[in-house]
């Protein structure tokens, strides 16, 4: 019994013994991180007995990615979280090299944690492992139990043609009352797929088919599978590996993606034809979902790429990784949008605003930040191109724009600061001739909403810490109304 629990103790000591070794410049204000060390995927978002509890792939002892472990905080407002201790520690013969990603569903009070076992069984760590999906339980929502008949899904279960190595991330939920679980897989001919289990009491699975694929082009391993309802359709979420670049979009190492189909559980296929980005800035994978109890579908991903260099792993910084802001997810015609949840606005102070300006050329504004929202309408008028800079110094700035000509939005964080630089572009319609912009700025993160959430930007940035001007500019004449508020 001691020893299962020694990698759970000794975690919470580290962190409690290092976290104040953290360097804080580029700590978010109103973003959940990990308290230090390295953090990646959401996982098992759910709300517990009032609180929502976020956990998240954890590696806590070094900012890379390592052994996972699941670290756990909880809000009352998905905006300020407080930390918990790590909830899953790679501690067992069926996770002793990692606890990767999975989802979490509460079951005669209980709440359920499935994710999966990962496995070296060779020297080549590229190739040699197996993944099989285990269950932990809880009676208080901070401490596991592993269940000793673990895994619950063995590597046995999986069907001919599908990866016997890449099975992983379970999304559990409930539907006439059965117990489901996605779990992200390819074939054999390295197309994307989720399989589809069933279970009527959590421990026993059986497969049901392969819910759905990629016929060739929608990427490699489909990671961190989630499917909801909207309204009357069905949408999948998968996170492809390697989705190839098609003109502006996908340009990532690996994207994030949703289909809008048709769910038939008692055949366990889901139908689709098109697909689309999630986000279209630089830093967005492997979002979870929940329907939470005002009956909200909230979204919230990692808000970081995989094989990017970060600055905070580096220089003694001691962490790397952050979510995003929680985002509900609204369906409107065949198209999702995205919002920020409404509590962030509990958290705006000292506004400040901007009627009717009339810009051409640039304005210096009369305000300076580093963690504050922006709701912004630029009225085109004859304008050609406009937008902004954020955290301007006298060497960086962070621009987001948008050109009429070619009907673009623009992020360019090439003089950003430290960190990886580059451009990503969308296609966006002006509304009435009108751009609706709303901006959160967080120390090293930026979130551009775009037309009520038509469409979703999301970056890192590493800025100085001078780097707090904000400047408008207009090509031709347009009229700009803004205003911002320090979020705190
Ligand atoms: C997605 C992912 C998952 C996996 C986890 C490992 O970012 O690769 O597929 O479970 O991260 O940390």
């Amino acid at each position: 019994m001691i020893a299962i629990y020694n990698k759970i103790a000794k975690a919470n000591e580290w962190i409690e013994q290092n976290k104040s070794s953290v360097n804080n410049q580029y700590r978010l204000n109103y973003h959940l991180m990990g308290e230090m060390g390295w953090i990646n995927d959401p996982n098992g978002f759910i709300e517990y007995k009032g609180r929502y509890h976020m956990f998240y792939q954890h590696y806590p002892y070094e900012p890379v990615w390592g052994p996972m472990h699941w670290g756990h905080a909880v809000s009352k407002d998905l905006i300020k979280w407080e930390y918990l201790p790590v909830a899953l520690a790679p501690d067992r013969e069926f996770d002793k090299d990692g606890c990767f990603s999975g989802s979490a569903i509460e079951k005669d009070g209980m709440l359920y944690l499935m994710y999966t076992g990962h496995v070296y069984t060779g020297e080549d760590k590229s190739k040699d492992y197996i993944q099989t999906q285990c269950l932990a339980y809880s009676y208080d929502g901070i401490t596991f139990e592993k269940l000793v008949s673990n895994p619950v899904i063995d590597t046995y279960s999986i069907p001919a043609n599908a990866s016997l190595r890449d099975f992983r991330d379970p999304k559990i939920f409930k539907a006439d009352g059965c117990y489901y679980t996605l779990i992200g897989s390819k074939d054999k001919n390295e197309n994307g797929q989720v399989l589809l289990y069933k279970s009527k009491d959590l421990k026993k699975w059986e497969y049901v088919n392969c819910l759905s694929k990629s016929h060739g082009s929608i990427g490699n391993t489909w990671e961190c599978p989630d499917i909801f309802k909207l309204g009357d359709r069905d949408i999948l979420v998968v996170s492809p590996q390697y989705l190839k670049p098609r003109g502006n979009e996908f340009n990532n190492l690996h994207s994030t993606i949703y289909m809008l189909g048709n769910l038939n559980l008692d055949c366990g296929t889901f139908s689709f034809d098109e697909f689309y980005s999630v986000d279209y800035g630089f830093d967005f994978y492997a979002p979870q979902t929940i329907l939470d109890s005002k009956g909200r579908r909230i979204m919230l991903g990692w808000m970081d790429m995989w094989e990017t260099p970060k600055p905070t792993q580096t220089d003694k910084h001691n962490w790397a990784g952050a979510m995003t802001l929680p985002r509900e997810v609204v369906l409107k015609g065949s198209r999702l949008y995205f919002k920020p949840v409404e509590e962030i606005a509990d958290f705006r102070r000292n506004e400040y605003s901007v009627s009717n300006l009339k810009l051409s050329g640039e304005e210096v504004l009369q305000t300076i930040g580093d963690s504050y929202e922006l709701d912004i309408c630029f009225d085109a008028q004859d304008a050609l191109e406009f937008g902004l800079k954020l955290r301007v110094s006298d060497a960086e700035e962070t621009i987001i724009y948008y050109n009429k000509e070619d009907k673009l939005f623009y992020f360019n964080r090439d003089k950003s600061g430290s960190g990886l630089k580059g451009e990503r572009r969308t296609n966006v319609d002006l509304i009435d001739n009108k751009l609706m912009l709303q901006i959160f700025v967080d120390k090293s993160s930026v979130e551009v909403f775009i037309n009520e959430g038509e469409k979703v930007m999301t970056g890192r940035i590493y800025p100085s810490k001078d780097a707090v001007g904000i400047c408008a500019f207009s090509k031709g004449d347009c009229i700009l109304t803004l205003s911002k508020w320090d979020i705190v």
